[in-house]
């Protein structure tokens, strides 16, 4: 391939733009050109495309979001949306795209690569909901972000002797909650793939109480059904204990990426460009039991992510 396109897409993930900086770094060094296709699939519906060279990539490794912006785009589902797609690569030149993105974008890559641009997919969400990695690109700024903020809480929920309810981002995925509930030891964790009642959580607070537990964090993933204010409410009705609700939100998607995403980012962008530079498409790039590796983008999306039961075991038991 002579020139590649890159673009990001769905929610932003810190270690975005490293990832950017990489593929760009990588295909020049190969001697390919790269067009940067900004705000995801819309760009390349619309034509928001350009060349992109060694220093637009300067500076920005230490930073979160993604210099390429990133969307959601309805019309890429489309069949129209697909042909105009199609028609910008043949205008433009790109034979071949880095996708970075969670499962959707995948999707997107998958639907592209059957109309004969072959697509890498490289991880980025927050998330880690990626059945055919086990590491995606964000999640561990994510979990440090997390962390902080809940260590803040923690101070003046242990100064008032409360309960503070909080929620973590995951809307179909616990693996955010469980991993900071661990660190943040808190009480009990709340996940969508496993079935937890209030009254469970309840019975726990009062345990610890007993225990001499004075103050409380319940980590809530955003995809429970129930939310941190109806929570937090039934937690105070049961046992008396002032309750306070926190919705983490946005904040927890942005900040300067971790060691560990900026790293990540430049090894799985490399990967990426290694394989079209071959003239292989249709992959994701996975992280496997330490190995950067490559997968069919097609058994991929066929793939489940285990939810890891023994870990939220462990956390359940240590909460004392
Ligand atoms: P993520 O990539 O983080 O999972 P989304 O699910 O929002 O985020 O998907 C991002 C974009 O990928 C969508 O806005 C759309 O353009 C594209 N996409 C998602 N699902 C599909 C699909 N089934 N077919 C084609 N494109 C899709
Ligand atoms: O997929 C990443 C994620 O941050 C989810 O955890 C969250 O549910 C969703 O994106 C929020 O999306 P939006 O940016 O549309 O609010």
């Amino acid at each position: 391939m002579k020139t590649i396109g890159v673009l990001t897409s769905g929610g932003d993930a810190p270690g975005m733009n490293a990832a950017v900086r990489s593929v760009v770094r990588t295909a020049l060094s190969m001697g390919m050109k790269v067009m940067g296709i900004r705000r995801g699939y819309n760009g390349l519906i619309n034509g928001d495309i350009a060349p992109m060279d060694v220093r637009d990539v300067s500076e920005v490794i230490h930073r979160g979001g993604t210099v390429l912006y990133t969307a959601r785009c309805p019309e890429f589902k489309t069949e129209e949306g697909i042909e105009k797609a199609v028609e910008n690569c043949k205008k433009f030149g790109i034979e071949g795209i880095v996708v970075i993105g969670g499962d959707g974008s995948y999707r997107g890559a998958r639907d592209l690569s059957l109309k004969g641009i072959p697509c890498v997919g490289v991880p980025g969400t927050i998330d880690n909901d990626i059945a055919s990695t086990e590491y995606t690109i964000g999640f561990d700024t994510a979990m440090n972000t997390v962390v902080e903020m809940v260590d803040r809480l923690r101070d003046t929920t242990q100064s008032h002797a409360r309960c503070s309810v909080v929620e973590v981002m995951g809307r179909h995925a616990g693996h955010l909650a469980l991993q900071t509930g661990i660190a943040v030891g808190a009480v009990a964790i709340m996940v969508p793939e496993i079935p937890c009642d209030v009254e469970n959580v309840i019975k726990k607070i009062e345990h610890t109480r007993k225990n001499g537990k004075e103050h409380f964090i319940v980590v809530v993933a955003e995809g429970v059904e129930k939310s941190v204010g109806e929570i937090a409410k039934e937690i105070e009705a049961a046992t008396g204990i002032v309750c306070r609700a926190t919705v983490l939100g946005h904040v927890q998607r942005g900040g300067r990426p971790s060691v560990r995403d900026r790293v990540m980012a430049s090894y799985m962008g490399n990967a990426a460009v290694e394989l079209l530079r071959q003239g292989i498409g249709n992959r994701v790039i996975c992280y496997d039991r330490g190995e950067i590796l490559n997968r069919d983008i097609y058994e991929a999306l066929q793939m489940k992510k285990p939810f890891n039961v023994d870990g939220y075991r462990v956390a359940d038991t240590i909460s004392l």
